[in-house]
């Protein structure tokens, strides 16, 4: 039988999960299945427990779960801890529980696909839920000038940015105190989902500046339309999730898959 691995969220019926880890599969000629699991709201560390049992060697980890998922970790790595949430756990073969989360590693890693250069760029992060917190260390790691998170909770900004503090040049208040010009703006905040905008000021950003939305879509999400409005070039999270999923199978299978043509062909599929 080969290793099996899956993604546990409630729900998860249009996860792209399998079709991503398939195709990496494919790609780098590893054997192995992977499916997607509505893991019950009340118990998801027997979830977990019963896929290993099942011959389940790790797993991915999406919403609700990743915060319960971090409390149920043998061991976990830095960036998991920090984030406190995991995406990716790891049965290792004394059969510990390893946490780990990619989602950092994936917005890095397709903002650097894409040639934005965070090295010495003023940031701007919008929101101050656990989506930023995940994407923080990797952001700070990569030396920006600056990075201001922005929420509509004032007080969770500076909290987190206080978090985080140690690792740059990090500050955090309500939109009221966003002042551009930025070279990058990330919007975290799950505002689009409800078609919502933060109030921003109209010259936010700098000259050759990029709109992240970590959303995406079939059409482009209303942060990225306001942002190519004013002049922003804009990029959707789909790289994100499929270089989400590049990290963990790197973690579980030793070799790092090619994101291009996965991504290429999720897009034209949505
Ligand atoms: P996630 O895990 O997706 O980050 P979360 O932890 O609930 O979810 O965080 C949601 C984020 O979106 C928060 O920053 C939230 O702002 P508050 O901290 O003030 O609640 C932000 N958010 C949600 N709806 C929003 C809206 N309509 N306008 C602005 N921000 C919004």
């Amino acid at each position: 039988m080969s290793d099996r691995y899956c993604v546990f969220g409630h729900p998860i019926g249009h996860s792209k999960s399998p079709a991503i880890h398939a195709a990496f599969a494919a790609q780098t000629g590893e054997a192995l299945e992977y499916v997607a699991i509505e893991a019950p709201l009340d118990d998801f560390a027997g979830a977990w427990r019963a896929f290993t049992v099942d011959g389940g060697r790790g797993a991915n980890v999406t919403v609700p779960f990743k915060e319960e998922a971090h409390r149920l970790c043998d061991t976990l790595s830095h960036r998991a801890r920090r984030a406190g949430a995991v995406n990716t756990l790891v049965l290792d073969a004394d059969g510990q529980t390893r946490g780990d989360t990619t989602d950092g590693l994936g917005l890095v890693g397709d903002l650097r696909r894409q040639d934005v250069v965070l090295a010495g760029a003023r940031i701007l992060v919008l929101g101050a839920g656990g989506a930023v917190r995940g994407v923080l260390e990797p952001l700070l790691e990569a030396a920006p000038a600056s990075l201001l998170i922005a929420n509509r909770t004032a007080a969770k900004a500076e909290a987190l940015a206080a978090d985080f503090a140690d690792l740059g040049e990090v500050a955090g208040g309500g939109f009221d105190v966003v002042r551009g010009p930025f070279d990058l703006v990330i919007n975290g905040t799950s505002a689009s989902l409800a078609g919502d905008l933060p109030p921003l000021p109209d010259d936010l950003f700098a000259e050759g500046g990029v709109a992240y939305d970590m959303m995406y879509g079939s059409e482009p999400t209303v942060f990225l339309r306001w942002a190519g409005q004013r002049g922003a070039r804009g990029i959707d999270g789909l790289g994100m999730l499929v270089g989400q999923a590049a990290e963990s199978f790197l973690l579980w299978r030793g070799k790092r898959p090619d994101v291009a043509p996965v991504l290429d062909r999720l897009r034209r599929s949505l």
